[in-house]
């Protein structure tokens, strides 16, 4: 790839000190997630998730967009790969849609659906990227949803199956697995805030998705581990400081619940047995005699979703007692307001490593922008570079204090179809104009792939 024109000497010193920091097979790569990007919704017997049925909901997504098109991933994934391989990549996470090799959720299998993920993973190989599979990033089938989805626990019988299918078949070639994508992202909004899929605001579900999640995640792990005995399994959390929003002591309380709610409820029980103690009395009425046993199980390491620190607000009236603050002004905020931070990045990694005793990979980080080409088609995307090296200076901070981070990921190598603000934030190394699908490497992608060029 060309030298982008913007690479200044700061940058080359982020680079010098990554480079001299870093481990050796550190791993430079990039996330998606399948129903971000795959499109082809009802194509090949794939089944429908709550996503589809989600956005279709008046309201609910601006503009009433969907994912049924998306990027078209699902037909254009060996140019993807080949702007993989342009950028640099060492390693590529995506999730498979359950839907698609499951349509049912359970039972009748999809062969073409299984199909497909073995000519991206054939492809994904052949470019000499290592695949990370990611079981979960969200699109549950709709058809276990109708049976009462993450509130059931049978759920975590119909994961285990699934984990079977998904990791027999792939697992020759996959040896890298995650659970889940940020399980309380999806459950806090999904069944508490319903902000998410399948839009539930109602207390008792909550809850119970929580425990229902973090039992099936415990059983994939065992399965896994017994069908790819080299697999390395890990499962992929969000982890953002929380602060309140002012000095109020109601405040203060309400982020200690969102930090509880938001960076312990999953990764907690899933290596100490416990729940925090803000949620324990909660947990109880949804737990059997050996689930925390089960729930608890080894994993290889820590996936790590971090963009910026998270506010708090005391709010009666919600189901878990708190809000979503606002953060202050005076912070520098990326295109889509959200802060930017990167000392708290490097605090989270320490904190993390330390806390946990795995080896950390960053799964996510990104910047989230309304990027535009210019007159000549470029798409100079100056603020989302600046983030970026930013935060990797950070990443580079953080193992010289002793943390131990193996990789980084970035949010994402598409734009894509972003949850609830539909297509309007993009994330993006690479520009996808969605009327025409046509992909355009913008000057963060050729940042990267100089920084991967550089330190690797
Ligand atoms: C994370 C999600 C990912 C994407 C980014 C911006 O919470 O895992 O799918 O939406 O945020």
């Amino acid at each position: 790839m060309t030298q982008s024109p913007i690479v200044t000497d700061a940058r080359a010193a982020t680079a010098e000190l990554q480079k001299n920091v870093l481990p050796k097979g550190f791993l430079w790569g990039a996330s998606t997630s399948s129903y971000q990007i795959e499109g082809a919704a009802k194509e090949d017997g794939r089944g429908a998730s709550i996503w589809d049925t989600y956005c279709r909901q008046k309201g609910r997504i601006p503009h009433d967009e969907t994912g049924d098109v998306a990027c078209d991933h699902y037909h254009r994934y060996a140019e993807d790969v080949a702007l993989m391989r342009d950028i640099g990549l060492k390693a590529y996470r995506f999730s498979v849609a359950w839907p698609r090799v499951l349509p049912l959720g359970r039972g009748a299998v999809n062969e073409k659906g299984l199909a497909f993920y073995d000519r991206l993973i054939d492809s994904v190989l052949g470019a000499g990227i290592e695949p990370w599979l990611c079981l979960y990033h969200w699109d549950l089938p709709q058809a276990l949803d109708d049976l009462g989805g993450w509130t059931s626990r049978d759920i975590a019988g119909w994961f285990a199956d699934y984990a079977a299918l998904v990791s027999r078949r792939y697992g020759d070639r996959v040896k890298r697995f995650a659970t889940f994508n940020e399980p309380s992202v999806s459950t806090m909004f999904g069944y508490a805030m319903g902000w998410n899929a399948p839009g539930i605001v109602e207390r008792a579900s909550y809850f119970k998705a929580v425990h229902h999640l973090n039992l099936a995640h415990g059983r994939a792990v065992d399965v896994i581990r017994s069908l790819v005995p080299d697999a390395s399994i890990g499962i992929v959390h969000n982890r953002q400081q929380v602060y309140p929003e002012s000095d109020r002591p109601e405040d203060a309380h309400a982020a200690a619940l969102l930090d509880t709610h938001w960076n312990l409820i999953f990764p907690d029980p899933q290596n100490f047995a416990a729940y925090p103690p803000l949620a324990a009395r909660d947990m109880e009425p949804w737990q059997q005699a050996g689930d925390m046993a089960q729930i608890c199980r080894r994993t290889d390491w820590f996936g790590l979703n971090h963009y910026s620190p998270i506010y708090a607000r005391a709010d009666a009236g919600a189901q878990l007692g708190f809000g979503w603050g606002k953060s202050p002004d005076s912070a520098a905020h990326t295109g889509i307001g959200w802060p930017i931070h990167p000392d708290a990045f490097r605090e989270i990694l320490i904190d993390t490593a330390k806390r946990y005793g795995l080896p950390v990979y960053v799964t996510e980080n990104g910047c989230g922008d309304n990027d535009a080409p210019n007159a000549a088609g470029e798409i100079i995307d100056e603020k989302r570079v600046d983030y970026l090296r930013a935060y990797t200076h950070a990443l580079g901070e953080a193992v010289k204090a002793g943390a131990d981070v193996r990789g980084y990921f970035v949010w994402s190598l598409l734009d894509n179809f972003e949850w609830g603000a539909g297509f309007a934030n993009r994330f993006g190394l690479v520009y996808v104009d969605f009327k025409t699908l046509k992909r355009t490497p913008k000057s963060s992608a050729r940042w990267y792939a100089d920084l991967i060029g550089r330190v690797s």
